[in-house]
């Protein structure tokens, strides 16, 4: 497989970006280019955290997926709750993993930080096991933190 270029991703990504204060458009062009730039991916998008502290479903490519996880749940709440990539080659592996897609095998989700804490989560799926290269999470975190302030 010919690798993505992932600097000329994240070149594009600020580009989109430039002079755009707004989130949605933001998390709307950053997942679609997410989504393009990585082959074999059959959900890319983001959740937000609301003020109880929980996840919300935000702009994302895909099949329509679950609209709320608590925190702590599934890939995408132990995002939140710990502040850490999760990085999980096998999604049947994964304790409380929460199925949006039955496809998915394997996930990657990389927390957004502003002012310190977790403000969203930038999930990606493949149907492929183990379809995560460590390129490919030091990639997702460089877009994640393009919306970090
Ligand atoms: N699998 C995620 C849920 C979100 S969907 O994959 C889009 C999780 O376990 O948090």
């Amino acid at each position: 497989m010919q690798l993505p270029d992932y600097d000329r991703a994240v070149r594009e990504a600020r580009a989109l970006m430039e002079g755009v204060p707004e989130d949605v458009p933001n998390f709307a062009n950053l997942s679609a280019l997410v989504m393009q730039t990585l082959p074999d991916l059959n959900w890319a998008g983001f959740y937000t955290v609301t003020p109880t502290g929980d996840l919300l479903l935000g702009p994302f490519q895909g099949k329509p997926a679950c609209i709320r996880i608590p925190r702590g749940k599934g890939v995408c709440g132990t995002a939140l709750a710990t502040g850490q990539t999760q990085w999980v080659p096998d999604v049947h592996a994964f304790p409380g993993h929460i199925t949006c897609d039955a496809a998915s095998r394997s996930e990657v989700v990389a927390p957004v930080f502003r002012e310190g804490q977790v403000a969203a989560v930038l999930d990606v799926d493949s149907p492929l096991p183990d379809r995560f290269s460590a390129q490919d999470v030091a990639f997702l975190e460089a877009i994640a933190s393009l919306l970090s302030r």
